[in-house]
């Protein structure tokens, strides 16, 4: 399987109950390497550019509002077939559905606070890592 690099975000809710490194043991133990990683306050203008792709969604307002509410992590992942491993330590965007032992079944607080975003393809990985970070912040 290739080594790709994905986007994750440690969000609000997460910082808020001081939950990164738990979090970040759960990438690590599952031998995701974290290679690029800073702490950032967005506004909600920043947010609502990241998430445009789902503009007519009716939770975007309050999606946006909460990505600005306080600092967000937001790393980049490598790894061997990094995008689809990050997704499955995740746990479902729902934490009512999220497997056991996912980050979301154990932290998150609802489907809009749910302590963690992940990139769900290679062409969207691309993109969420170009819109945090330059090419000289990832690291190795
Ligand atoms: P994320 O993986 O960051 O991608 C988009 C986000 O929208 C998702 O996680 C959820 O936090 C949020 N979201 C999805 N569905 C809902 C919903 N029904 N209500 C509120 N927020 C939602």
């Amino acid at each position: 399987m290739a080594v790709e690099r994905t986007l994750s975000i440690i969000k609000p809710d997460a910082t808020n109950r001081n939950l990164t490194g738990k979090i970040n043991a759960k990438f690590e133990d599952a031998g995701l390497r974290i290679v690029a990683q800073k702490r950032i306050q967005l506004t909600k203008a920043q947010a609502g550019e990241f998430y445009a792709v789902h503009k007519e969604r009716p939770f975007y307002d309050e999606l946006c509002e909460f990505m600005a509410s306080a600092p967000v992590v937001v790393q980049v992942l490598e790894g061997e077939g990094a995008i689809a491993k990050n997704r499955d330590v995740m746990g479902a965007t729902n934490p009512a559905d999220a497997a056991p032992g996912t980050i979301r079944a154990d932290f998150a607080e609802s489907v809009g606070e749910n302590s963690v975003h992940g990139s769900d393809a290679p062409e969207t990985a691309a993109a969420e890592i170009a819109y945090f970070f330059s090419g000289l912040e990832l690291v190795g």
